[in-house]
């Protein structure tokens, strides 16, 4: 079948432009996506709010449209990304207000504000008056003006929030706040490392156990051949170590945010794409660009890192369990295949456009057709071995997930049709089909 360019189970806007997801939450009976999100333009170029997801089981939703505009002096350039902390029967959500002065100014080092901005909902759609909380005289006289992307938790009886920031003299780093009535913030401390960026990006914290991680995502990173491949990085730093481990390998992953289930599950959802990349999304021509990525369940592996892997939430949408077994054979997007290897490399094919192979200790996912890649060409993540693979085949997108989650990449990709032949070598194969997810659009 021809490929509408339609995801299936992931969210995506059906005009306009998305990124990073914002505000992820369990409130009121329901689970609660909002994202970065300009109607007005598929190619971003219009002012950002925040559009929003909700859902009781997170495989049907509703899309209820934008809940939080631009429309204040405090935010007049962009509602940009924040978090949500539930306390009673409200949810607070904390987001940066973006203003660009007019005038000749570098926008870095002056014209622009960033303030720490919260609303409260009782519906998580209709929103209260907005009020500033902090403003850039407020933040450390070592920050320029890019300080963004407040993500606020409940920690030994207090609040705590971490905002990403940039030097004055370039240095990515994070500002670590504390309150006690969520409205009332003082500084407690700058995290930052030496090599790792100008600028960090979208802040979060996860304890597991007795481990701190830090996730950013930072800008200006030196690139590798194996890590740093993308324009800009996403990854968590280990707050005893102090080793930064990047959250995927794929071409299109950005800015994750996390929250807590009500069972206790941390699910991580990211944006399957990043700003400034030097490839392309063809759906721009059809009036809407990028996804959020499936969600996660994050949890620690014996090697002190962390995994990754799709919640089991998604078996749900499995329609026919048996649609592919063995080597190789044709099947349908969307599918979720597994794999075991019988060897020590393997190489899985789709429809001689995407191959994905792992040889001497690297996995290496490469795009054979251009028309298909759109200016993506090859990636590759290190391992000492990779006995299983899973890959979830949406329409447009695929994420790849090594040995349950020690490493994972994650792609758009364009085939012109919904077949996808499937060749493979060392590895014994298994897919199911998966059905659409429902989302009902209420609002634009
Ligand atoms: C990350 C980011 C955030 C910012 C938002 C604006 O992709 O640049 O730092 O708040 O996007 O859309």
């Amino acid at each position: 079948m021809k490929n509408d360019f339609r995801q299936a189970f992931h969210l995506e806007p059906l005009n306009g432009w998305i990124n990073d997801p914002n505000g992820l939450c369990w409130f009121n009976g329901r689970y609660h996506v909002y994202c970065q999100y300009s109607p007005g333009s598929a190619d971003g170029s219009s002012k950002r709010g925040w559009g929003h997801f909700q859902s009781r089981d997170l495989t049907s939703w509703e899309f209820t449209g934008t809940v939080l505009f631009a429309d204040t002096p405090d935010d007049a350039d962009g509602v940009f990304s924040g978090s949500g902390i539930v306390k009673d029967d409200t949810l607070y959500l904390f987001y940066t207000g973006n203003v660009e002065h007019e005038g000749d100014y570098d926008y870095t080092t002056a014209g622009r504000e960033a303030n720490t901005i919260l609303v409260t909902t009782k519906d998580g759609v209709t929103m209260s008056e907005k009020k500033v909380l902090l403003r850039n005289s407020d933040y450390p006289d070592y920050c320029c003006c890019h300080v963004r992307d407040p993500k606020v938790w409940e920690q030994d009886g207090k609040f705590l929030m971490v905002l990403g920031a940039r030097t004055v003299d370039d240095k990515g780093c994070v500002l670590f706040y504390s309150s006690h009535d969520l409205e009332n913030w003082e500084f407690d401390k700058k995290v930052s490392k030496a090599d790792l960026g100008y600028m960090w990006e979208c802040p979060d914290l996860i304890r597991t156990g007795a481990s701190e991680f830090l996730s950013i995502s930072p800008q200006g990173a030196a690139h590798g051949q194996y890590q740093f491949q993308n324009v800009y990085s996403s990854g968590y730093l280990a707050l005893n170590t102090g080793i930064y481990t990047e959250w995927d390998c794929g071409f299109d992953f950005y800015a994750p945010q996390t929250f807590t289930a009500p069972d206790k599950r941390r699910i991580i959802i990211g944006w399957m794409g990043i700003g400034d990349i030097p490839y392309y999304n063809p759906t721009v021509k059809l009036g809407w660009q990028h996804c959020l990525t499936v969600p996660c369940e994050v949890t620690l592996g014996d090697d002190g890192k962390l995994r990754r892997n799709p919640i089991t939430e998604l078996e749900r949408l499995v329609t026919d369990r048996t649609a592919l077994v063995g080597a190789g054979g044709e099947i349908e997007l969307p599918f979720d295949l597994s794999a075991s290897a019988e060897g020590e490399s393997f190489e899985l094919n789709f429809s001689d456009a995407v191959q994905m192979k792992f040889e001497s200790g690297v996995f290496t996912l490469r795009f054979l057709d251009d028309a298909v890649g759109c200016g993506r060409n090859a990636r590759r993540a290190r391992l000492d071995r990779c006995s299983r693979l899973r890959v979830l085949a949406d329409k447009t997108s695929l994420e790849i997930f090594l040995n349950d989650g020690e490493k994972v990449l994650s792609t758009r990709f364009y085939p012109d049709s919904t077949v996808v032949r499937i060749s493979s070598r060392g590895l014994h194969c298994e897919a199911a089909r998966l059905r659409a997810m429902e989302v009902e659009h209420l609002g634009k």
